[in-house]
């Protein structure tokens, strides 16, 4: 979901980069509660029924960059965070993260949304010999793809150390993208982000930058929710043959091992340190432009706001394995 500004440029190969598996999804028709996890304690939990509402777990992210950092969030997404209701609410026990159109004094179209991190203290590692699970139910907007044109939404970590040295050093903080989906796609991609990139090909690194390393599941329905997971498993105590398992309604889709990434380090940043969880619906940016053909510039004049094209959050937690 980060990346290097001058990312956006050069996504063109990504869909050649990463591994893609086509699926009858089950779908979800109504919200149901997280499924049991045997052997596994729920360390964190979110499914927006506190008094005290988005903020007693979340802090929001605002406008354009982090401060002083990377402008447009590294990615080139266009769009600037608030934290107004018409762009992130809850409604009846559900988070909707919701794009707006608007105009400036000039007449040039303007895009807000919205974009959570989880508050500091709330950041978790899997354990040598253990399994961590995190997880979240999410219902994409369900408008057609010529509607949605640019619109991406999110649910991914980064690395602690991310934001313990003042939100730099990426990519190697290390990125976990459990579910992205851009420009109202059936289809939901979960990506590694690590090591090293100098913006420009070929340094590229153990993780591919900027494209990063993963796969991506088609016949994903959107407008029903689904439950989007990762799974760290850390039980071989070998980092070569430790694993990163993407989950979808609970059936195991797509894995990737530390042998894979081939790089000791960039691998503990993914899977031994703490991270923390983002929730965000970007607009534009170098992911949505580049599966269009010809890299195009999104969003485009048809792409709509509202919550047809938004994200709900039903729940998002943490397991850790007891
Ligand atoms: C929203 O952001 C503004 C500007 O930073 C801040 O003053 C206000 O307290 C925030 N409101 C909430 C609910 O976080
Ligand atoms: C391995 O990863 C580390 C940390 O991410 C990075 O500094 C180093 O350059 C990488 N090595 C190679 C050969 O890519
Ligand atoms: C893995 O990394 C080692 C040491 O950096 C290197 O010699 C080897 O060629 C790499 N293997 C692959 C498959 O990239």
């Amino acid at each position: 979901m980060t990346g290097a500004i001058s990312s956006y440029i050069s996504l063109l190969p990504f869909l050649s980069s990463v591994f893609t598996t086509l699926v009858i999804s089950t779908p979800i028709e109504r919200r149901a509660e997280p499924a049991a996890k045997p052997g596994f304690n729920r360390v964190w939990y979110d499914d927006w029924g506190h008094k005290n509402g988005i903020t007693h777990n979340w802090n929001f992210n605002l406008g354009t960059s982090y401060p002083g950092q990377v402008a447009q969030w590294g990615t080139g997404e266009i769009q600037t965070y608030t934290n107004k209701t018409e762009n992130i609410r809850i409604v009846n026990k559900v988070l909707y993260i919701t794009p707006k159109k608007g105009k400036d004094a000039k007449g040039k179209i303007t895009w807000t949304s919205g974009r959570l991190e989880s508050k500091r203290g709330s950041q978790w590692a899997c354990a040598n010999g253990k399994k961590m699970l995190v997880e979240a139910s999410i219902k994409l907007g369900s408008a057609g793809e010529a509607q949605q044109k640019g619109i991406w939404p999110a649910f991914w970590m980064l690395g602690d150390v991310f934001r313990a040295q003042g939100y730099k050093g990426w990519p190697e903080v290390g990125e976990l993208d459990i579910m992205e989906s851009v420009n109202g796609k059936r289809e939901a991609w979960g990506l590694l982000h690590c090591g090293v990139y100098d913006g420009q090909i070929p340094i590229r690194g153990p993780c591919n930058e900027p494209d990063g390393r993963g796969g991506s599941v088609k016949g994903i329905g959107r407008g029903l929710w689904h439950t989007y997971g990762i799974e760290i498993d850390r039980t071989t105590k070998n980092w070569k043959t430790e694993k990163v398992t993407w989950i979808i309604n609970g059936v195991r889709r797509h894995s990737i091992t530390g042998s894979q990434i081939n790089n000791s380090t960039a691998w503990e940043f993914l899977t031994h340190k703490k991270m923390f969880i983002l929730l965000n619906v970007a607009v534009g940016g170098g992911f949505p432009n580049g599966v269009e053909p010809g890299n195009a510039l999104t969003p485009f004049s048809t792409t709509i706001d509202g919550d047809s094209v938004g994200m709900q959050v039903d729940w998002v937690g943490v397991w850790q394995q007891a």
